[in-house]
């Protein structure tokens, strides 16, 4: 097995967890950009304004995310690059399928809608966490802390869908008959 430690310490470029970290960083990447367009759908299909407002902002917030991934790509010396995400790629499909099978202008639709947009954020959530991990450990300091930015914009988004979800949306959905 390879050792992982350079000789002053510091963490060998072909380390095991460093590859993998750049796979998870492609991966993210894939999602991200996927994201963009799936949140263009999510807004145009939303039935209340203020759920296509969250949408709308967190669409542009998500354009910042692929940004930011680009720099963290630069931050560690590797070429920004995709790696098809399965994960993303059901969740989307999943939010599709919710749209055809829920009626447009009603609250059980926006209901429906922010629980495939919460699996999504959660997908995020959960990637961004590790990922800031690894990069601590690997020494990457500067792609850290843009992974952080990343992961507190996708709790930021996640706390505002349940907001709207809890303020009226159930609500008003649970009065909707067939
Ligand atoms: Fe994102
Ligand atoms: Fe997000």
């Amino acid at each position: 097995m390879a050792v992982s430690l350079t000789s002053n310490g510091s963490v060998a470029t072909n380390s095991r967890l460093r590859s993998f970290f750049i796979d998870s960083l492609k991966d993210i990447y894939y999602a991200e950009k996927h994201l963009v367009d799936a949140l263009e759908d999510l807004r145009d299909d939303a039935t209340t304004n203020d759920l296509k407002e969250a949408f709308n902002s967190h669409r542009s917030v998500t354009q910042g995310h692929v940004i930011r991934l680009e720099q963290v790509f630069a931050s560690i010396g590797e070429e920004a690059d995709t790696k098809k995400c399965e994960a993303i790629k059901g969740i989307i499909s999943e939010a599709d399928s919710i749209i055809s099978d829920t009626e447009s202008d009603t609250l059980t639709r926006d209901a429906a809608l922010i629980l495939a947009a919460q699996k999504a954020e959660h997908y995020e959530i959960a990637t961004y966490g590790t990922l800031v991990q690894y990069a601590r450990l690997l020494g990457e300091m500067e792609a850290a802390s843009l992974l952080q930015q990343t992961l507190e914009e996708e709790k930021e988004a996640d706390r505002t869908l349940t907001g709207i979800a809890e303020s009226f949306i159930n609500e008003q959905a649970l009065q909707e008959v067939l």
